[in-house]
């Protein structure tokens, strides 16, 4: 009966909406957040909702419209409103007050989305930013987590390091990324080869549907369930909480990093590498960050191999020595270091105090990037490394990161969950240019520069289609165009995060969000 009259309310207000469409106003928003109306109970207390904030003052107003989210013409429009609920059912009102007034909802749990898509939007919106519904449960004897999604991974990994030295979350290095968003879009990170994606780890979630209505895992069925973990949660609902399964790692671990400037000799040891990344033991992740140093006025372009061993120096040389003695690593480059430490030591943070994981804002302030990633199933001809040198002393700081896959991220099949590039990939590549003056033709010049660089790669990547990596987002590959976007248009971008993966990806969206309420430049278009 109530999701009756709110159809109804929704129905009437959209048609007044688009007759005239006259973008509500804050004051309107508050009114209906606030109201003791009979369908909402539990009016929101405004006091402490306001509609400025960091992080839209940071890439919106200041950025806007010279922003690096590319190929969108994104106009000053504002949020309409910054929401921080404090609770579940202010979720609730927020949304179904959006539907009401026919306004969009950008989620936003950490704000480390590559093209702002959680804070920035075409049409009138307000943010439900979730930065107060953060709290971590870790129960060890079930060796699990459950987690609220405005929690960081520097939050998450902080709490299990103080509850435990033996467990760990497989998941990305960047403490400031959010659980939001990170885990809905798959999650790369040093111990992925050995456990998995993050989204590999999840046993149950929360969520809160179009109606405002939470469904866990039970509830909400394995197909929904299966779409949350690596299809991007924001064409879905809004995921409140994630149960993760924490994975143990010995009390020591080793790390090292091994760098190398340009020359011959660099590029035939990421030649090399290329071979053995995917092949090595599980327990050795070892990737390859590729960017430019700068040597009094001489520019060079600089090689690092950064890696994670889990087992001590020990075990660590001989391997090394076996399988990949072109390093030449001894075991003076090698520390030994509990595994909250190793994630420090990959941010070059080691030595400060721990409490730095907690950070929150470690965000892209006053710099403006472009990023990219590719899949590459087959070792790159060593040539190649030559002329991505080349390129890259012509920028100030572009880099490459590529980081190995295999191990258990191979084991599991395409259609287990919607991230479909296992087995057959040697490694991802991520691609991105940095600049700090806010010009268009600045941002024009950088995204020029990414997009050729992007081109001359394409003969040595995956094909058919090209692969992308969902949480390294790229509008370039294509965008929805508004509510009725087919899903034939949207296959041209979908498929190349999805593969396969991404019709059955609509019909879930069909079937839990039917009339695209949740939607987004890059969401899933619901199919019948
Ligand atoms: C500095 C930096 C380092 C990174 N390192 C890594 C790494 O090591 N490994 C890796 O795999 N990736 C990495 N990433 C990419 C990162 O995983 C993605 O940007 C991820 O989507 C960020 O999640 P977030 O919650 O911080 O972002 P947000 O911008 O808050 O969200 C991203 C998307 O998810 C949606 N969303 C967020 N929360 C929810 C929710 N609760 N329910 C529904 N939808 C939601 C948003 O609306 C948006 O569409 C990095 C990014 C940056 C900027
Ligand atoms: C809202 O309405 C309910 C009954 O419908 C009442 O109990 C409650 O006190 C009201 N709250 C406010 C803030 O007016
Ligand atoms: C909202 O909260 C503030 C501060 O917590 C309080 O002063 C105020 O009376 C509250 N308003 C309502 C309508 O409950
Ligand atoms: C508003 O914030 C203050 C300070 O953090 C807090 O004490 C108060 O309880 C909050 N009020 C509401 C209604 O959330
Ligand atoms: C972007 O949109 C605004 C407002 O609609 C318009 O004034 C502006 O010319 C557009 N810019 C571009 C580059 O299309
Ligand atoms: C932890 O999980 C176990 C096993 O499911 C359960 O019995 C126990 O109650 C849980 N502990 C807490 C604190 O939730
Ligand atoms: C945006 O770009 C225009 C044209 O280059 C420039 O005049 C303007 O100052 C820039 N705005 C900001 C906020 O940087
Ligand atoms: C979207 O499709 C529905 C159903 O076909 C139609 O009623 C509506 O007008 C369309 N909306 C837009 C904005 O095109």
């Amino acid at each position: 009966m109530k999701e009756l009259v709110l159809s109804l309310f929704i129905f009437i207000l959209a048609k007044h909406v688009n007759s005239c469409y006259s973008i509500p106003t804050k004051e309107q928003f508050q009114s209906c957040l606030s109201k003791n109306h009979s369908i909402f109970k539990n009016p929101i207390n405004l006091t402490n909702h306001t509609s400025d904030s960091k992080v839209f003052t940071d890439f919106s107003e200041s950025s806007s419209p010279n922003s690096s989210f590319l190929n969108l013409n994104f106009t000053s429009l504002k949020p309409i409103l910054i929401l921080k609920p404090k609770s579940e059912s202010e979720i609730k009102r927020s949304i179904l007050c959006s539907r009401k007034l026919g306004v969009q909802v950008r989620t936003l749990s950490g704000g480390h989305d590559y093209e702002g898509l959680s804070y920035l939007s075409q049409s009138p919106f307000i943010i439900i930013d979730l930065v107060n519904l953060r709290s971590i449960n870790i129960n060890l004897t079930e060796e699990t987590a459950w987690i609220q999604s405005g929690a960081t991974l520097g939050e998450l990994y902080y709490k299990i390091a103080k509850t435990s030295k033996i467990h760990a979350f497989s998941a990305g290095i960047c403490p400031s990324v959010g659980v939001g968003g990170h885990i809905s879009g798959g999650g790369f990170g040093t111990i992925m080869r050995k456990h998995g994606l993050a989204s590999d780890n999840v046993v149950d979630a929360r969520l809160m549907d179009v109606n405002g209505k939470i469904r866990d895992r039970r509830t909400m069925g394995e197909e929904l369930f299966w779409a949350l973990r690596g299809g991007g949660a924001a064409s879905f609902g809004v995921v409140l909480s994630w149960k993760v399964k924490l994975v143990r790692v010995p009390e020591k671990v080793t790390c090292f990093i091994s760098q190398h400037t340009m020359g011959p000799s660099m590029n035939k040891l990421v030649h090399r590498w290329q071979y053995l990344g995917a092949e090595l033991d599980e327990d050795l992740f070892i990737r390859v960050i590729i960017d430019n140093t700068q040597d009094g006025n001489q520019r060079r372009v600089k090689t690092t191999f950064q890696a994670l061993f889990l087992g001590g120096i020990d075990r660590l040389i001989p391997l090394m020595n076996q399988k990949f003695p072109e390093l030449g690593l001894r075991s003076q480059d090698c520390s030994e270091m509990s595994w909250i430490e190793s994630i420090m030591f990959f941010n070059w943070k080691s030595g400060q105090p721990l409490e730095i994981m907690l950070d929150r804002d470690q965000r892209y302030e006053d710099l403006y990037f472009k990023a990219k990633s590719d899949f590459v199933q087959k070792p790159v001809p060593e040539n190649v490394f030559e002329e991505v040198t080349k390129r890259f002393l012509e920028k100030e700081t572009p880099f490459m990161i590529l980081e190995p896959f295999g191990g258990r991220i191979s084991e599991i099949s395409e259609t287990e969950s919607p991230y479909p590039h296992r087995r057959g990939n040697l490694y991802n590549i991520q691609y991105m240019v940095k600049w700090k003056v806010n010009e268009v033709e600045e941002m024009n010049k950088h995204v020029r520069w990414m997009r050729l660089l992007y081109d001359y790669m394409t003969p040595y990547v995956s094909t058919s289609p090209r692969g992308a990596y969902l949480n390294y987002r790229d509008l370039d590959l294509g965008t929805t165009r508004g509510i009725n976007t087919s899903f034939e248009d949207a296959r041209k971008w979908g498929e190349r995060y999805f593969r396969g993966n991404f019709k059955r990806l609509s019909l879930v969206k069909g079937k839990i969000d039917p009339t695209n309420f949740f939607r987004n430049e890059q969401s899933i278009p619901p199919l019948f």
